[in-house]
């Protein structure tokens, strides 16, 4: 027998190789607070780099006196003596057109304007169209970023900004884009409206307390947008890439692609919005109180209204600043909401146990909580299974699973997840074993379940432990809960088990020594047979207790197996769950539930809805 720790080398490999992906996402994990505000910042500081570039994209139309009004605030702001360049893109009037006389006289005069506009503060560019482009080609034709380091500020010639504007999204930049310990590949840009939309259908009332001036928030705001060049970039490609294959922009539950299923390529955002969700980025938000923002829509007749409608809120200028207005708190104080404005907690990454007791605390529902194994569960598989989770809103769970660029990603969308190396690392269980370095992966798989069991049956919640071998169908998969006459269940062809919190309370389960003696227990086991799983270790080891009372769980009573042989089976009342064996092929699975229609990702991984529960 060979001593495990000498076998260590593979393992620590490997985690060097996923370091790369723990610093570039996890630099300053876990998101706490940090006691310090910033210090308040100094705006004649440096270009926090010398390509720093900021191009204020004017998109104009038709409205002279919307576009006098938006140049004349934006020529009234605070520029710090930066170099801050102007361009304005004017689209054309629709041809024919009976009226083409008086169309061209008004283009005319919006001409003469912009170009008797004075702009001394960076050059001015105008791109007068030839032909009605619309919207969305106003949009996305407005920037392609030439360097990391230009950022674009768009405006709709309706909007008015405050003199404002330009310290606070330099500030912004500075701190949330510049600041490595403090910024986020995955953050795109920032919004100056006044946040007031949840495009999520029965999403949550948008809603923040008074001391909440910055926020993340999935939603693009169209009314003064900052756009940081990277991800704007990757949002090209990607429509680029779905326009061409004829891909639609649709993502089910969203407000907005009803909108795009009426007015169609007349507007960006709908493709934008779905680019963020598949993506899982975020933008960042003010939330200045009494109705006020440093970008105001006046909402002017024209494409989006009908008629004027008025502007949507009040400018926020330097009379009105009662509050700590530079103050930018540290990005791991602020919130996160996604689409239904439901509070999200990114880079939630256990990697001991004292994380993993305040990680419990926060996502247990009635004192439950799901440990969902990923161990050689295919990534399509995986997100398959989270859609449903979603869609059922269950939101009790933690994920397991060996450390990977795509579990990270994962913690950094939401979920909560235990990457298995570096708990057992942290809680020194690798001390604990003596077996052949081909069953690590088997023991510490093992192992770290019965970690988390027992720390879960420490703080009285009772615990399912699962593999993602197994889909929820139904509100409450699980049922056997409320059945108080076993202390644990084991499933019989699935790797599913489960344990009730309040039995640990009742009587000492474990005894002294407990997880070395299941250590050890693991070790002969395997020994003696090639394949060993955490629930029959369970059973084996809960045999040998006296007063603890285990059940058999037959997972057919409530669930529909699904394997390689039967097609076309249907869901019929009462089935909680979908499992099948795990060796069966991803691909055949993806075809099985496809078939029962619950298989409800896209191609590149995304959930084909978002679901909204208040
Ligand atoms: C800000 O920077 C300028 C130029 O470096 C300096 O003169 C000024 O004293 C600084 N102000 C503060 C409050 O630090
Ligand atoms: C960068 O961000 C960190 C974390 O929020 C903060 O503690 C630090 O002071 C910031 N650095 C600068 C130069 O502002
Ligand atoms: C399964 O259903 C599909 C679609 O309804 C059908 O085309 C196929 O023939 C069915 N297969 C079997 C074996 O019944």
């Amino acid at each position: 027998m060979v001593g495990l720790k000498t076998h260590l080398v593979p393992l620590l490999l490997f985690s060097l190789s996923a370091l790369f992906f723990f610093s570039y996402f996890h630099s300053s994990l876990p998101l706490l607070s940090s006691p310090h505000p910033n210090p308040n910042p100094n705006f004649t500081l440096h270009p926090p780099n010398p390509d720093f570039t900021f191009i204020i994209k004017l998109l104009a139309y038709n409205r002279l006196d919307s576009l006098s009004r938006c140049l004349r605030s934006l020529a009234a702001a605070d520029y710090l003596s930066d170099r801050v360049h102007l361009h304005v893109h004017i689209d054309h009037f629709t041809l024919p057109d009976d009226d083409a006389d008086l169309k061209l006289l008004e283009s005319r005069r919006i001409l003469d304007f912009v170009d008797g506009f004075e702009w001394r503060f960076g050059e001015k560019l105008v791109h007068y169209r030839t032909a009605n482009v619309g919207l969305q080609a106003q949009w996305l034709e407005a920037w392609w970023p030439s360097s990391d380091h230009e950022f674009a500020f768009v405006v709709e010639d309706d909007l008015e900004v405050s003199p404002l504007y330009y310290k606070f999204l330099k500030n912004l930049i500075l701190n949330y884009y510049y600041n490595a310990s403090n910024s986020r590949p995955y953050i795109y840009g920032a919004s100056l409206q006044r946040p007031r939309f949840v495009p999520g259908k029965h999403g949550n009332k948008l809603k923040l307390d008074d001391r909440t001036r910055l926020f993340l928030y999935q939603l693009v705001g169209t009314w003064g947008q900052l756009l940081f060049p990277k991800p704007w970039k990757e949002f090209r490609l990607w429509y680029d890439k779905n326009k061409a294959k004829g891909i639609k922009p649709y993502l089910d539950g969203m407000v907005t692609t009803g909108w795009y299923k009426k007015i169609g390529e007349k507007i960006w955002t709908p493709w934008f919005i779905k680019f963020i969700h598949t993506r899982g980025y975020f933008n960042i938000y003010t939330n200045f109180l009494h109705e006020r923002a440093l970008s105001v829509s006046h909402r002017d007749a024209g494409v989006n209204y009908g008629k004027t409608a008025g502007p949507d809120s009040h400018i926020l200028d330097e009379s009105s600043l009662e509050f700590k207005f530079w103050d930018m708190q540290p990005l791991g104080d602020l919130k996160w909401y996604d689409f239904c404005f439901r509070e999200i907690f990114p880079e939630r990454v256990v990697a001991s146990l004292e994380e993993l007791g305040s990680v419990l605390n926060s996502v247990q529902k009635h004192n439950n909580v799901i440990f969902v194994s990923l161990f050689g569960v295919k990534e399509m598989v995986i997100s398959n299974l989270l859609c449903h989770f979603e869609s059922l809103n269950l939101r009790n769970y933690i994920l397991i699973g060996p450390e990977s660029e795509f579990l990270f990603d994962l913690a950094r969308r939401g979920h909560s997840v235990i990457i298995t190396n570096r708990f057992l690392e942290s809680v020194g269980a690798y001390e604990l074993l003596t077996v052949h370095n081909s069953y690590v992966q088997v023991i510490s798989e093992i192992l770290v379940k019965v970690y988390v069991l027992q720390k879960c049956l420490e703080s009285r919640y009772s615990s399912w432990v699962v593999d993602g071998n197994m889909l929820p169908v139904s509100m409450d998969p699980f049922v056997v809960e409320s059945d108080p006459s076993y202390d644990f269940y084991v499933g019989t062809s699935s790797e599913l088990f489960f344990a009730r919190g309040s039995s640990f309370a009742e009587k000492d389960v474990w005894g002294t020594d407990f997880i070395s003696k299941f250590a050890m227990m693991v070790n002969s086991l395997l020994v003696r047979q090639q394949s060993i799983s955490f629930g029959y270790v369970m059973a084996k080891f809960l045999e040998l207790k006296k007063g603890v009372r285990v059940n058999i769980l037959d997972e057919t009573s409530f669930g529909l197996r699904i394997d390689n042989s039967n097609v076309n089976q249907s869901l019929g009342d009462g089935k909680k769950i979908v499992f099948w064996p795990k060796d069966m092929a991803s691909d055949i699975v993806q075809k099985r539930l496809q078939e029962i229609g619950i298989w409800v990702i896209n191609d590149d991984s995304s959930c084909k809805a978002v679901v909204c529960h208040r």
